[in-house]
């Protein structure tokens, strides 16, 4: 064949396997092992980025790791210690993760070793790109080394960032990572942080057991930062996941800013109470070695806890909406709900949820107990509400009698 027309025949070839191939062409990985079942309710840990972000060392972790065992955290269930951005500084010439020396002088495992002789568990943070968000080293193409050290360290958890990441496709990305942490021997939660990039409702059940669906949170009731949203801001990005969520496959709205200063204590009560509703990780980001009584009330509150952690796993939903008064509802097991009047007003608003709006008879006699002033009425019928504080909830749990 002369040398042109051999040309044209090898390029017409290379249109035909081109056209052959499916629209995304990316990395495929089979995912052998079963996902490991370390979260049939949403984690509750603590995470140092909301707070520290990158001023992250030993001694920090160590004192968070006791306050969270001494302040009556541990005991209202939180139990994930998560590093995050910074700790890492480069790669060893086997291109083995290496610890920010001066930072972390004693090391990971030693760290590690401290948090879980507080009966507590201990998480890392990674990146899928070549670097993490804040420039350290990323995981890319050093997975399975990264979960096999993860797993001689001791770790339990692994936040998994998305910057750097070029033109990886999500889900091969995670599918990866969730497949090397499964073969390394250790069970690891893996929380991924992809900010709802790339659907991960639809890949992420399968492959971890979190997904965040947003930009980063920042400790404000509202508006915007680079690539933050304040409170309610994320709030409103949450409607309509619902029916994503389940036992091991949370929506992550991201992490607490309880406690930080940017809200008053009331906004803190609506935050948590809604995360709750939403069957958020409970990841405080606060400087748990300082908290002030309301802070501490506020995240321990075993009522709202107990319906974050509710162990039928149903994700809550916006109910009702007018102007600025929302209410929100959840299935609890047993036939118990949990009901949030929200008030995004300036001014204090009275507010009722009426039982027609929650598919209850409206004679059907409840026993509705107030989850923060902890005031129970036996047998309402009808309907409850109460006065909402601006910026504030009533958040109720409701007890049909049988
Ligand atoms: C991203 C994540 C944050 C945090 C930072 C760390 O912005 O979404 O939660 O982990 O990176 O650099």
């Amino acid at each position: 064949m002369p040398p042109f027309l051999r040309r044209a025949a090898l390029a017409l070839v290379a249109v035909i396997a081109t056209a052959a191939l499916p629209a995304q062409a990316h990395e495929t990985l089979k995912l052998d092992a079963p996902k490991p079942n370390l979260a049939p309710t949403p984690p509750m840990g603590w995470n140092s980025w909301n707070k520290f972000a990158c001023n992250v060392s030993e001694q920090l972790i160590r004192q968070q790791a006791d306050a969270m065992a001494a302040s009556g955290m541990k005991a209202a269930g939180y139990q994930y210690i998560v590093i995050d951005d910074c700790w890492q500084k480069s790669r060893d010439a086997d291109g083995n993760i290496q610890a920010d020396p001066e930072r972390f002088p004693s090391g990971i495992k030693a760290l590690a070793d401290y948090v879980h002789a507080r009966g507590l568990k201990f998480g890392l943070y990674s990146d899928a790109g070549s670097l993490t968000c804040g420039g350290r080293p990323g995981s890319a193409g050093h997975e399975f080394q990264d979960a096999r050290q993860y797993a001689r360290w001791g770790v339990d958890y692994l936040k998994y960032d998305w910057c750097h990441t070029g033109p990886r496709n999500a889900e091969a990305a995670y599918t990866i990572m969730a497949k090397a942490l499964r073969e390394s021997g250790r069970d690891i939660v893996l929380s991924i942080c992809e900010w709802g990039t790339d659907h991960p409702e639809r890949w992420g059940p399968t492959v971890g057991h979190l997904w965040r669906t947003t930009g980063d949170i920042f400790d404000a009731w509202s508006g915007k930062k680079d690539w933050s949203h304040g409170m309610t801001d994320i709030l409103d990005m949450q409607v309509e996941r619902a029916a994503h969520a389940g036992p091991n496959a949370w929506n992550d709205p991201d992490m607490l800013e309880v406690g930080n200063g940017g809200m008053t204590t009331t906004e803190y009560e609506s935050h948590f109470s809604l995360w709750a509703m939403l069957a958020a990780p409970l990841i405080a980001g606060n400087d748990l070695s300082k908290m002030d009584a309301d802070t501490l009330r506020i995240l321990t509150n075993a009522d709202v806890i107990a319906v974050d952690q509710d162990p039928l796993g149903r994700q809550g939903q916006r109910i009702w909406k007018q102007g600025e008064l929302e209410i929100w509802s959840r299935p609890l097991q047993g036939g118990d709900l949990a009901v949030v009047l929200f008030n995004r007003g300036q001014a204090p608003a009275a507010m009722r949820v009426d039982w027609a709006q929650l598919k209850l008879p409206a004679d059907q006699k409840v026993d509705v107990k107030d989850l923060w002033s902890k005031r129970v009425a036996k047998g309402v019928a009808g309907g409850y509400g109460g006065t909402v504080a601006s910026h504030g909830v009533i958040m109720v749990r409701l007890t049909p009698m049988r």
